[in-house]
């Protein structure tokens, strides 16, 4: 079964008071961050801290990343061997197939064969997603989308449904389903507002994304519970399964179940959702 990755924080990797929190939150996979949230004064001395953290966040049971700086910056060479020994490295703002490659290059040349994500936020980066996602040879883990850099650079305004952002989305999340990559939605920046992150993480799970990338500890809980099928959902999915166990059902590509066409694709997805369960074990 695929692991389930319903919540990445970030953690800033200047911050040990945040680092030092993050390894207890739960998070599925925490991201330690050496691009955004340091300052070019902090960069050196945040790399320095890398390794103590990957091993300090060994017992989280998280899936522990290292967002590196681009490689068109004075510190992405060095970032990468720092977070060469993480679980997945995460490369920001990928715009091509050759950013890909170039990284793992570098990797390969430290002896790592670690698995790269790849953030799309900027347009060329969007409209390159295909090829990125379908890329060989690259070591490909999964896709995130980088909202903040994507509005950004698109000038959109930002509004209550996010209605300019989502054909981006919905692109993302087709070329990660295209090739078998995670998908993880964008951040939601107003940390304290509870309500709103709760929407906008139910609009990225109707999307398709496999979870959220989240800024603070009290998103965690709320992305697990929004990205995991709900009780609702598993009985369902028992109902489907159960029908057609059915001897009455033998050998029928589909069934009426209380007003619902149930064909054996659901049952397929049914079963998919019964084994994901309702989280990762502990
Ligand atoms: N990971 C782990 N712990 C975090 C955290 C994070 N991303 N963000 C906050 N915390 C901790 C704080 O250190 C604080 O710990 P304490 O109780 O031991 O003091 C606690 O959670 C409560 O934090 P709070 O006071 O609510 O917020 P803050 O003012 O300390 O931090 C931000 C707010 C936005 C600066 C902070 O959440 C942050 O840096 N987030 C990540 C930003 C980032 O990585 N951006 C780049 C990717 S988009
Ligand atoms: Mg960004």
């Amino acid at each position: 079964m695929k692991r389930l990755i319903r919540s990445a924080l970030f953690v800033p990797a200047n911050n040990p008071r945040a680092i030092e929190k993050a390894a207890q939150l739960g998070a599925d996979m925490l991201v330690l961050d050496l691009e955004d949230a340091v300052g070019p004064d902090d960069k050196e001395g945040a790399r320095d801290l890398v390794s103590g953290t990957l091993e300090h966040w060994q017992s989280s049971g998280a899936l522990r990343a290292v967002r590196v700086n681009a490689a068109d910056t004075p510190w992405g060479a060095g970032d990468l061997r720092a977070a060469s020994q993480a679980d997945a490295v995460i490369l920001p703002k990928v715009e091509q197939v050759g950013d890909l490659h170039a990284a793992r290059s570098s990797l390969n040349a430290f002896g790592s064969s670690v698995p790269l994500w790849a953030m799309i936020e900027t347009p060329r980066g969007v409209l390159n997603v295909a090829a990125i996602a379908g890329a060989t040879g690259t070591g490909l883990g999964g896709l995130m989308a980088g909202v903040n850099d994507l509005a950004r650079l698109l000038r959109c305004a930002p509004d209550h449904d996010r209605a300019a952002m989502l054909p981006h989305l919905a692109q993302i999340l087709c070329a990660a389903r295209a090739n078998g990559l995670y998908a993880l939605d964008g951040v939601y920046n107003q940390f304290r507002d509870h309500e709103g992150f709760r929407r906008e993480a139910s609009q990225g799970r109707m999307l398709g994304f496999d979870g959220k990338t989240l800024i603070h500890p009290d998103q965690v809980e709320p992305a697990h519970r929004c990205f995991q099928p709900s009780p609702a959902e598993l009985e369902r999915a028992a109902q489907i399964v159960a029908a057609f166990t059915d001897p009455a059902n033998a050998g029928k590509g589909v069934i009426n179940l209380d007003g619902d066409m149930v064909e054996r694709l659901h049952l397929d997805a049914a079963r998919a959702l019964l084994s994901a369960g309702s989280g990762n074990d502990p």
